[in-house]
């Protein structure tokens, strides 16, 4: 891809994007938000992103049953527009080592099927090796076809299938080293 992309941190100078990406999810995607830091349920953007700050640090976390994390938006660099999101944890709780993974993410619903999915995961990915993860467990509703060739087309190994609530979810590793 001859773009430059990158992952940011949210920060006040996406405030507008941030926010249009977030209409953008709700009016032509149901509002089904994957790995946004629970950006659904805030109108307010700013305290989101100060949530999100929260939530990079085990001592700060604003709920106890979370787990610390990094939320990153893709970001193209040309027109600073936000391409996707993508939450990085780093641990597993019980319910993240079965079913939720390390990493959840979405490409929003206009800049989806051009190869943004992939090169955030692997971007998400460098950031895995920078904090020294060996490997990470990715999953995806076994009929998300689009979620498997993402995870895939990055190195992912399939594991194992699980039964979740109203359905089944497909387990993969990506080894990082
Ligand atoms: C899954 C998702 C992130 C993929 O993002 P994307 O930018 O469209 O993906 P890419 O363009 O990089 O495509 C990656 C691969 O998936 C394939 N793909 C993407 N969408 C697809 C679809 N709807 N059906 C079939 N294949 C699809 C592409 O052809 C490509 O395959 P290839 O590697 O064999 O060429 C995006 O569809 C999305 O945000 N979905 C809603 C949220 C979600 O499901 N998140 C994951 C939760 S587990």
């Amino acid at each position: 891809m001859s773009e430059k992309l990158s992952l940011v941190k949210p920060r006040e100078e996406f405030i507008e994007e941030i926010r249009a990406f977030r209409q953008e999810v709700i009016d032509v995607d149901d509002g089904l938000f994957h790995g946004v830091s629970a950006l659904d349920d805030f109108e307010d953007i700013s305290a989101w992103i100060r949530q999100c700050r929260l939530m990079e640090s085990s001592e700060t976390l604003p709920n106890p049953d979370w787990v610390d994390a990094d939320e990153f938006m893709l970001v193209r660099e040309a027109d600073s527009r936000i391409l996707g999101m993508i939450n990085l944890r780093h641990r597993l709780n019980e319910y993240l080592a079965e079913i939720g993974g390390h990493i959840g993410y979405m490409v929003r619903p206009s800049e989806r099927r051009k190869g943004y999915g992939k090169a955030m995961l692997a971007l998400c990915l460098d950031e895995c090796r920078e904090r020294g993860l060996d490997r990470v467990m990715i999953s995806c509703d076994a009929d998300n076809e689009g979620s498997r060739r993402t995870i895939l087309s990055c190195g992912g190994v399939f594991e194992r299938s699980a039964v979740v609530d109203g359905g089944v979810i497909e387990r993969y590793w990506i080894s990082l080293r």
